[in-house]
């Protein structure tokens, strides 16, 4: 079932969407180089708490048999790695490389969901930062067809075909989402699909539109410790999203 949220849900929905916005503003200056995954998942969840949230993300059971929870407040996904990157002592930051993370936070009962990518340093090849930059345009890119008239499908679609025209893939196999009192809600939102598909967009709805996306070919591994998305084919790969609230008119981006 799709929620529909409130009036108080909504003021709930924007009060801890404020803080993941915070978040990143405090975390990104957090990230340099010579530092590992696991250090800057600590300073993450100091910033967390310090605002008054706590980690959405630690303890989280996907549900699949011999997947262990998720025990981290972040996600940091390094170059090659998509998503679920878990953060370890071993893996250090070098300028250049670029960084996805991913967090969801918990206030009063409500989860705000968003994902930045970052460059270590400041500077990166310009392949990677144009892939950076496709990967947050394809995110407004879609959200012009997020309000009432159009369909999920319709955002999709469009996420989609933005990244294909500019010479990119998106993954398939994990997708965006509902979010409110759970971190994830229907509807499903792929990266891909079809116009005109899909469930009518209503106000009220909040929804985590996410698109991953790849320099090279579409596939991707997961690796042993049951989490890690990596690309088969090595290339670089870059996360974006955001939660959002439908409206009578124009979506309203909460986590910005
Ligand atoms: N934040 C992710 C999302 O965008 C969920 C990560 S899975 C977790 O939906 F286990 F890390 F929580
Ligand atoms: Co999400």
């Amino acid at each position: 079932m799709v929620t529909i949220k409130s009036q108080r849900e909504i003021k709930l929905m924007e009060a801890v969407c404020k803080c993941v916005a915070k978040f990143y503003e405090l975390l990104e200056k957090e990230i340099k180089e010579g530092m590992s995954t696991f250090e800057l998942d600590k300073k993450a969840e100091q910033i967390m708490r310090n605002l008054g949230c706590t980690p959405a993300q630690v303890g989280y059971d996907p549900g699949i048999r011999g997947v262990p929870p998720y025990m981290h407040s972040t996600c940091i996904s390094v170059n090659d790695e998509v998503i679920h990157g878990i953060p370890v002592k071993n893996k250090i930051l070098k300028n250049g490389d670029i960084v996805s993370i991913d967090t969801v936070l918990l206030k009063d009962g409500f989860n705000g969901d968003a994902a930045r990518t970052f460059v270590v340093g400041g500077k990166t090849s310009k392949d990677a930062q144009r892939l950076i930059d496709v990967t947050k345009q394809a995110f407004f890119e879609g959200i012009k067809f997020a309000k009432p008239g159009f369909r999920i499908g319709d955002v999709s679609h469009r996420i989609g075909e933005f990244v294909k025209e500019n010479g990119y893939s998106v993954v398939r196999e994990f997708e965006g989402h509902g979010i409110g009192r759970e971190m994830h809600e229907e509807p499903e939102i792929p990266n891909y699909g079809k116009a005109g598909r899909g469930i009518r967009l209503e106000p009220g709805m909040t929804l985590a539109i996410e698109p991953m996306v790849i320099q090279g070919k579409p596939n991707i591994l997961e690796l042993d410790d049951g989490w890690t998305i990596v690309t088969e084919d090595g290339s670089l790969a870059a996360h974006y999203e955001n939660t959002i609230l439908i409206t009578e008119n124009e979506p309203k981006i909460l986590t910005i």
